[in-house]
């Protein structure tokens, strides 16, 4: 408990502390000193540790330091420590700030445990249980979340943010795609914040696919054009660059990059060796399962050689014809793609799907290729041809099937774009 204080120091102290938060914005160094004046005499002064850990937060934005950053973080959660001597209000306004730095920092689980008091403290806020799951999930803890939120519905029913969240986690963790919809379509119905978002329709649209309902699922991506969180019902990427010309499938010369084509089919027998030398390998060292739950039946493999626009170096020691000819070409080492072998076997359908980004164009090389297989890219249904590439937008949808007899083998070459500059190669951040 702290030492009672003669009550004549007060006013003199209350002033001090005014001058002090007065400072925080202007001069966070010596509002830092004054405040650390106070709470020498007096160290559970609650204002004084809040204005002591946000003239750290200033300080750290001017030093751009994070050793300063880290200490405003201990400083606000030294606020919290002072329990029921603190008020709700300074309470509430220290934890969130402190929440917020804590996951700029990338300290995501030092933020839950301050959401987590927030809870205990506020029992009865539907925000913070709310956030709490949020929490849960940027952790990668969908578990959690899913715990969190089914007590959230159990008291508040209506709350549409809960709802489309859990099933957000139902459908994608639990592949639960009845009660996934279902949740989400409730929570989007509410139009509360933060439900009209491109991932819940997304993700809805895809679970009625997946349940065989064509029709609905077509209504939701029509409605997610109209919301505006679509470029269109059938080009559903998120992370989009607004100008870019759309259309699903591409000329190999309308793309500019006719010559850097050209030289791969001229070089398409080595490509190919290269991909038929890599399946007798095992796993980790070969192919690996295509990993995104984007298969409905068959065997669907990939085997990377760039990633982000970056070599993978092991893998291109195991294919260095191929990863030479990509290298030498700065529009394939795109920061928003992949390179990568791709192996299908008979009997493989993948879902339709569209892809995170319109920045890129998807480029395939048949290189083993028999029939029975193909593609379609919004209403188009192509094949492959062994030897000679065919250029799509993955941000559209697409689909495909294998029902042929022996595998089908493509190289995958994502292009940037061509109509973005090389300033936003450097600056579009990788995905
Ligand atoms: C896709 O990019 O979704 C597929 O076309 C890949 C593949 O191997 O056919
Ligand atoms: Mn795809």
């Amino acid at each position: 408990a702290p030492v009672a204080e003669p009550v004549t120091n007060v006013p003199s102290r209350m002033q001090n502390l005014e001058e002090a938060d007065r400072l925080v914005d202007q001069s966070p160094a010596q509002a830092l000193a004054l405040m650390e004046q106070i709470l020498e005499k007096d160290p559970h002064n609650a204002l004084a540790l809040y204005g002591r850990a946000r003239s750290l937060d200033s300080l750290a934005e001017v030093e751009r330091s994070n050793a300063r950053l880290e200490q405003s973080i201990f400083a606000y959660r030294a606020v919290l420590d002072l329990e029921d001597q603190v008020d709700d209000h300074l309470y509430h306004k220290s934890a969130l700030r402190c929440i917020d730095r804590m996951r700029f920092r990338g300290f995501h689980g030092k933020a839950i445990r301050i959401q987590q008091r927030l809870v205990a403290r506020f029992p009865n806020d539907i925000e913070y249980q709310n956030q709490l799951a949020i929490g849960f999930l940027l952790t990668n803890q969908p578990e959690a979340a899913r715990t969190i939120l089914e007590g959230v519905l159990n008291r508040w029913p209506q709350s549409g943010f809960a709802q489309v969240h859990l099933g957000f986690i139902l459908k994608t963790t639990y592949d639960d795609y009845d009660a996934g919809a279902r949740w989400m379509m409730a929570g989007i119905a509410s139009r509360e914040e933060g439900v009209i978002d491109g991932r819940f329709y997304s993700h809805l649209g895809d679970a009625l696919t997946r349940l065989g309902r064509h029709e609905e699922a077509q209504r939701i991506y029509a409605d997610g054009e109209k919301e505006g969180v679509f470029r269109s019902h059938d080009q559903r990427s998120l992370y989009n660059v607004d100008r870019l010309t759309a259309q699903p499938w591409w000329d190999k010369e309308a793309t500019t990059y006719g010559p850097f084509f050209d030289l791969l089919e001229a070089n398409w027998r080595q490509i190919r060796n290269e991909g038929v030398a890599l399946l007798t390998l095992e796993t980790p060292e070969g192919f690996a399962n295509e990993s995104e739950k984007l298969r409905d039946s068959g065997d669907w493999k990939q085997f990377e050689l760039f990633a982000q626009g970056r070599k993978n170096a092991a893998h291109c020691t195991k294919a260095p014809v191929t990863c030479t000819l990509i290298e030498n070409y700065p529009p394939a080492l795109c920061k928003r793609g992949q390179v990568k072998f791709s192996i299908m076997h008979p009997g493989t359908h993948v879902w339709p799907h569209t892809g995170p980004t319109n920045c890129r164009l998807r480029a395939h090389l048949g290189l083993v290729v028999p029939s029975g297989a193909k593609l379609r890219v919004g209403n188009t249904t192509k094949s492959w041809e062994e030897g000679k590439f065919i250029v799509f937008d993955d941000s559209f949808d697409h689909e495909v099937w294998h029902n042929g007899s022996s595998y089908r083998l493509v190289l995958i070459v994502d292009l940037w774009h061509p109509e973005l500059t090389t300033d936003e190669w450097q600056s579009l951040a990788p995905i």
